[in-house]
């Protein structure tokens, strides 16, 4: 759906975009850096219902799993729109598949520290609830409008699905999800970072399409040939504007 725009950023206002050609390896030049901070910052100050309108009107279909067993409604919420009930939903999820992979990480398992960068004031999140478990949240997807290497991005933070609800197509609708609204908000990439314990993700991700990014941690060659890989990638793929689905679809 939304590959293969290679050199393109587009910015300018919500609803005038201009397009500006760029390298994707040549970095923008001081005009187009101030109108890609601009196009991100109008992005990041729209109300959620202005955010949802623009960039997200998709999440009208309810999706059916690959199976056929379920319907599953995908919402989407502002960090600051979350409930605390949803938002420690969200944080006791991301614990229970994540904290072995931090805490062996350079990273460390810092609760404190995550739970302040998941209530960032420009996180946004898709959420699945469990219609069968009294619509608690059974899986989420948390992603930014921002700024890398002076590319405009859209960020994929944290997926992350409860058992039961896994390798029915959910991960992979979700991914799709946030790949239109970065079509539509005319980023460069979609990006996000793995840890390279978890060989299971990065596979969903290169499936999906996702390569290591030009500003991804290389290995690093030790003693006596051996090749030493980082605890993290980061990943990305190439966004066209054109390939956002058609309203509803
Ligand atoms: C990783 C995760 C998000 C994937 O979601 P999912 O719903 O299980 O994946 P899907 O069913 O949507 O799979 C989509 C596609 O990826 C493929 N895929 C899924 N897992 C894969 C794997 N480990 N290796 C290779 N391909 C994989 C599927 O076969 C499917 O391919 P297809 O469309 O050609 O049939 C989910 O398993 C999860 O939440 N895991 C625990 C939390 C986690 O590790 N999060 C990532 C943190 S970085």
């Amino acid at each position: 759906m939304c590959e293969g725009m290679e050199g393109h950023s587009l910015v300018a206002s919500a609803d005038a975009p201009t397009v500006i050609h760029t390298s994707s390896r040549k970095r923008p030049n001081y005009d187009e850096t101030r109108d890609i901070h601009a196009h991100i910052e109008s992005i990041n100050a729209s109300s959620p219902s202005q955010f949802a309108h623009r960039y997200c009107p998709q999440l009208r279909n309810t999706f059916t799993t690959k199976d056929g067993n379920a319907d599953i409604d995908v919402e989407l919420y502002a960090a600051s729109e979350l409930s605390s009930a949803d938002f420690m939903a969200c944080f006791q999820l991301l614990k229970h598949t994540s904290f072995a992979a931090y805490k062996s990480s350079s990273r460390g398992w810092r609760p404190e520290a995550k739970k302040a960068e998941m209530r960032d004031e420009d996180m946004r999140y898709l959420l699945v609830r469990r219609f069968s478990n009294d619509g608690a949240v059974g899986a989420f997807l948390s992603f930014m409008l921002t700024i890398e290497d002076d590319f405009p991005v859209i960020y994929v933070y944290e997926i992350h699905l409860a058992s039961g609800m896994r390798r029915c197509g959910l991960g992979k609708r979700l991914m799709h999800i946030v790949e239109d609204i970065g079509c539509r908000a005319r980023v460069a990439k979609a990006m996000l970072t793995v840890f390279t314990s978890n060989s299971r993700a990065e596979g969903f991700y290169r499936n999906l399409g996702y390569t290591d990014d030009e500003f991804s941690p290389r290995p690093r060659k030790l003693r006596r040939g051996v090749t030493k890989r980082p605890d993290y990638i980061i990943m990305s793929k190439s966004l066209n504007p054109s390939d956002a689905l058609l309203e509803g679809g």
